[in-house]
């Protein structure tokens, strides 16, 4: 079985979310399993600038007059054959893939991301000298949406898989932009990419692909409906016969507190006490008080509205005076910023904030908080929640998508019964979070009642094993 997964990111060569940790994840371990897979990103300047291997196959593709070059690479660490495409509108241009540093989308991201769809249909229909052609093409996001209806427009178009990984981001752009793109003018129709009067990307998966996938059974329900379909309910209740909810993993080796590089002091289930060095290590660092007498409270995340950063904002004082501690690491929306910079600023021995992208400061925050925050209003599945529970921070979260799936509340029954993992509310409103810090904190005060939670917590198995085996069932059925 052959297949090309492309995606905008994939880490650790370019990272700016859970897409990232999916895409550098998924595509090895389908290796591992006997999948031949080629792996197609763009060729970001800050990505050229990561890899030192010299580019072992250059082929050159003409793309509706423009002319790109396949790069090829290994992901690092892995035998993974990466492919790159180069052209300057991608690799000319240091910085975030999106947006720039004002948080602006960068003005040709049409075209941008239209060659890295142009480029998987071609090679996916055989239209390349790469002498390699898939039996299936997985596309993911918006950013790859127009692959799909593209490769099925050719008649020699593989099986197609279109992943959701957010439904909140559609692709938008206006009616001149698709011109400027040239794409066959039967793609702008309802049944198609148009998009109330705009052409959206994303719906070039939706609608073509052979099936749909996302990446939780929960949030595969959820985005049937309005609002969690967000306008495309229609579109997706139509297509449920080929939507399915694959709930993703997480790469085990590197979110491990046995062995996380990042981390001051390893431990494991079975030395559970060593975390309490990673949380003094963290007070430290930050400049919070190294009290052991409070628990520190941690969220890692975009600040967008997504995050549900409403939620905490109005009671993050009332939750220092529990008392408890926070750290924050995040970008995002300036107000969110700004709202949190001003509490740390009058707080700073109780409120760590800090506004960056930071790999190891994240994996520090997993190892060294007690509890994890994470109401988001939606979440199509929630990575730093698996994380967590690995890591033995109890994860907080709102009853959502992949949140739900994979957070058991610490509720009577499932403490009783050894079954709970963490703290789950419903309503999504300031009041229902901070009632479920404050039952949070109440159980952190029970240190052996915690340490049980804990232990429930990191035996759970959220590896890619088991998903990647629905994956390749998927391709399976879809190429029988
Ligand atoms: P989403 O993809 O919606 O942003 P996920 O929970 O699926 O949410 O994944 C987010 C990923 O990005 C996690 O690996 C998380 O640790 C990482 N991340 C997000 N913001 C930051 C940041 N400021 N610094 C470091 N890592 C971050
Ligand atoms: C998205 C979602 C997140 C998911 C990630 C990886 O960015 O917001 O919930 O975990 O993609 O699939």
């Amino acid at each position: 079985m052959k297949l090309l997964f492309t995606a905008s990111e994939a880490y650790p060569l370019i990272k700016t979310g859970g897409l990232a940790d999916v895409a550098g994840s998924l595509p090895e371990v389908l290796r591992q399993s006997g999948v031949d897979v080629r792996l197609l990103l763009p060729a970001y300047a800050d990505l050229l600038d990561s890899i030192d291997t010299v580019p072992a196959t250059v082929v050159e593709m003409d793309l509706a007059g423009q002319e790109v070059r396949i790069l090829e690479t290994r992901l690092p660490d892995t035998p993974l054959v990466t492919w790159l495409v180069d052209h300057p509108l991608l690799s000319g241009r240091p910085g975030n893939p999106y947006h720039d540093a004002q948080g602006i989308p960068w003005p040709d991201n049409a075209e941008r991301f239209m060659l890295l769809s142009r480029a998987a249909a071609q090679i996916s229909c055989g239209h390349s000298d790469l002498d390699w052609r898939p039996d299936v093409l997985h596309c993911n996001d918006w950013h790859t949406g127009p692959a799909i209806a593209l490769a099925k427009m050719d008649e020699r178009c593989p099986l197609t898989v279109f992943t959701i990984h957010n439904l909140a981001h559609m692709g938008l752009f206006d009616r001149d932009t698709f011109n400027r793109l040239q794409l066959p003018e039967q793609l702008w129709s309802d049944d198609a990419l148009e998009f109330y009067d705009n052409c959206s990307f994303l719906k070039g998966g939706l609608v073509y692909a052979d099936y749909i996938t996302t990446v939780s059974p929960g949030y595969a329900e959820e985005i049937c409906y309005a609002p969690g379909g967000m306008g495309l309910e229609g579109l997706l209740g139509a297509r449920r016969d080929r939507l399915v909810g694959i709930l993703n993993g997480i790469d085990a080796g590197t979110w491990n507190p046995a062995t996380d590089a990042y981390i001051e002091q390893h431990y494991d289930a079975a030395s559970l006490d060593a975390k309490a060095l990673n949380k003094s290590a963290l007070q430290q660092s930050l400049g919070l008080a190294e009290r052991t007498d409070q628990p520190l409270l941690g969220f890692v995340g975009r600040l967008a509205e997504q995050k549900g950063l409403e939620l905490m904002l109005p009671v993050l004082e009332q939750i220092l005076e529990l008392p408890a501690q926070l750290v924050f690491l995040g970008t995002g929306e300036t107000d969110y910023e700004q709202g949190l910079q001003v509490l740390a600023d009058t707080h700073p021995r109780a409120i760590a904030v800090v506004l960056a992208y930071n790999e190891s400061l994240a994996h520090r925050i997993e190892a060294g908080a007690d509890i994890f925050l994470m109401p988001s209003l939606f979440e199509p599945c929630g990575l730093n929640q698996l994380y967590s529970l690995r890591y033995g921070t109890l994860p907080l979260v709102r009853a959502v998508g992949g949140l739900a799936d994979t957070v058991v509340d610490a509720d009577a029954e499932a403490v009783a019964n050894g079954t709970a993992t963490g703290f789950v509310f419903r309503k999504p409103g300031p009041g229902d979070f901070l009632a479920a810090v404050q039952r949070a904190c109440q159980h952190w005060r029970d240190r052996d009642g915690w340490r049980a939670l804990q232990l429930t917590a990191m035996a759970q198995d959220f590896s890619w094993q088991q998903s990647a085996e629905r994956y390749i069932e998927l391709y399976r059925s879809a190429v029988n």
